[in-house]
């Protein structure tokens, strides 16, 4: 059984709704710092083929480009890739906009191609064309992490650097499924949390959500290595990477309106969110969202996340 339940056609549907995502959400730190621990390791000056892997509506992209745009050589190719046609559709019409926009990296935007493919197979490229691959949170996700990471390697050139992140905790998600559970139990259904559910089937395998480790994490349908620093070292190591390298990334996402937070996260298309709260209807949906609220006001209007990142070289 495959660990990740996320499937194409629920990034699809939720591609729109991902790209209005606040900048200075939950996306900008781990993504900010994966970046710069590439250019550290192999400055964005010397890159021939950069390929973000799993690029969703161009998040890693964009913060390359806003953050390394000038460093990047102009005859280097930028390539956004992502197995959903939904999420390259959007990369690519923002690719579009932000070619056409005069603004001072337009022309950074105008080298950047987009491409679908599964992060499984890269057989669109040679062996030992990129110098950089990235993956901002999706390799977890995979069905076969492995063999993403493995292909990454492949395509990787001699000392070419690879960098991804995953989550170890998503206290949002958390959030959310502590305040379905109290929807659930006041409704005299199962009180079961789905994540508890889903983690008897997965048992060890899985990132463990609610056990109280300063790493717990909101993500337990996914493999459990990938939720702390030793186990991406050594998925990375698995592949062939060295000099591997890897470290939690903790950030607090500071909400500003609670209510309006609670309604767009427990009302959102994300395929983590109808994991959760899919089977509930309308009139219990509210409900949630006001459990959601009061639980964010009683952390202080703060969602603790945790991602962890790996980088190593080929
Ligand atoms: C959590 S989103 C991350 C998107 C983006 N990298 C970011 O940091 O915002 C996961 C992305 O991985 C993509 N994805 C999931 N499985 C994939 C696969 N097997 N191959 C390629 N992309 C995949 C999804 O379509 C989605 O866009």
């Amino acid at each position: 059984m495959q660990p990740s339940h996320f499937q194409k056609c629920d990034w699809d549907s939720t591609a729109s709704e991902y790209s209005k995502l606040p900048k200075d959400g939950p996306l900008l730190v781990p993504c900010k710092r994966l970046l710069g621990a590439m250019h550290g390791t192999l400055s964005f000056a010397s890159a021939t083929t950069i390929i973000d892997i799993g690029c969703g509506p161009g998040t890693a992209v964009s913060f390359l480009i806003d953050g390394y745009g000038h460093d990047i050589p102009p005859q280097s190719r930028v390539i956004a890739t992502d197995y959903s046609t939904g999420m390259v559709e959007v990369t690519r019409s923002r690719v579009e906009t932000e070619r056409t926009s005069g603004k001072e990296n337009a022309k950074c935007w105008g080298q950047v191609e987009t491409m679908e493919l599964d992060a499984q197979d890269l057989s669109a490229f040679p062996s030992s064309s990129a110098s950089h691959i990235m993956g901002s949170l999706v390799y977890f996700m995979l069905p076969d992490p492995q063999k993403g990471l493995r292909e990454a390697y492949r395509v990787l050139r001699a000392g070419g650097v690879f960098a991804c992140t995953s989550w170890a905790r998503v206290q949002w998600m958390q959030f959310m499924d502590q305040a379905a559970q109290e929807v659930r139990r006041a409704a005299g259904s199962e009180s079961v949390s789905i994540l508890c559910w889903v983690s008897t089937i997965f048992k060890d395998e899985l990132i463990d959500m609610v056990g109280g480790g300063k790493h717990s994490t909101g993500m337990r349908f996914f493999p459990k290595q990938w939720g702390d620093v030793a186990g991406v070292k050594g998925e990375l190591e698995s592949a062939g990477f060295r000099d591997v390298h890897s470290e939690y990334i903790d950030f607090d996402w500071l909400v500003e309106d609670p209510e309006a937070f609670a309604e767009t996260m427990c009302k959102s298309s994300n395929p983590g969110t109808k994991m959760l709260l899919g089977d509930l209807s309308d009139e219990k949906l509210d409900r949630v969202v006001e459990s959601y609220t009061r639980i964010v006001k009683e952390h202080g209007n703060v969602c603790k996340g945790v991602a962890v990142l790996g980088i190593g070289t080929k």
